[in-house]
């Protein structure tokens, strides 16, 4: 019985460390609290690959490393279906992504962007 309370300690005790390394990893690119890594875990990883790195349909390339202002404005293009706003228009009829960036706002696509363009 002892040693069951003991064992329960230590996991508990390294599930608590590795939420805190967790934490001050993604931290790094968060924004007023938005957390683009978590973001775009949830929401982009699925199609664009974990780390960014795969093309989700022939002729779209990974999106890491890219410029992350040219993200952003692409990712808002996509949310706002907006037919006017110079070359940040391309794919903007997209149907698929733009049910994927509907619900976000400004920052938050900041952040996304941000974290996108640190991968590798
Ligand atoms: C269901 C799959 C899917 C999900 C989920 C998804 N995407 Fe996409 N994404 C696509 C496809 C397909 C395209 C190409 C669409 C087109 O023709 O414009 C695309 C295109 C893009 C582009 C433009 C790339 C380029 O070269 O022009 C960006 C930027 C992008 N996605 C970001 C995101 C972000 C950020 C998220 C999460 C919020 C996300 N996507 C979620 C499938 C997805």
């Amino acid at each position: 019985m002892r040693s069951i309370i003991i064992a329960t300690l230590l996991v508990g005790g390294s599930l608590m460390a590795a939420d805190s390394v967790k934490a001050n990893d993604s931290g790094s690119f968060s924004e007023k609290g938005i957390d683009g890594a978590v973001l775009y875990g949830k929401n982009c990883a699925i199609c664009h690959g974990k780390k960014a790195e795969k093309s989700p349909e022939a002729g779209i390339p990974p999106l890491a490393s890219r410029d992350a202002t040219r993200l952003a404005l692409t990712i808002r293009a996509y949310r706002d279906q907006d037919k006017n706003i110079g070359t940040y228009t391309m794919h903007k009829s997209s149907e698929v992504m733009q049910n994927q960036t509907v619900k976000f706002s400004d920052r938050q696509i900041g952040a996304i962007a941000k974290y996108i363009s640190g991968l590798k």
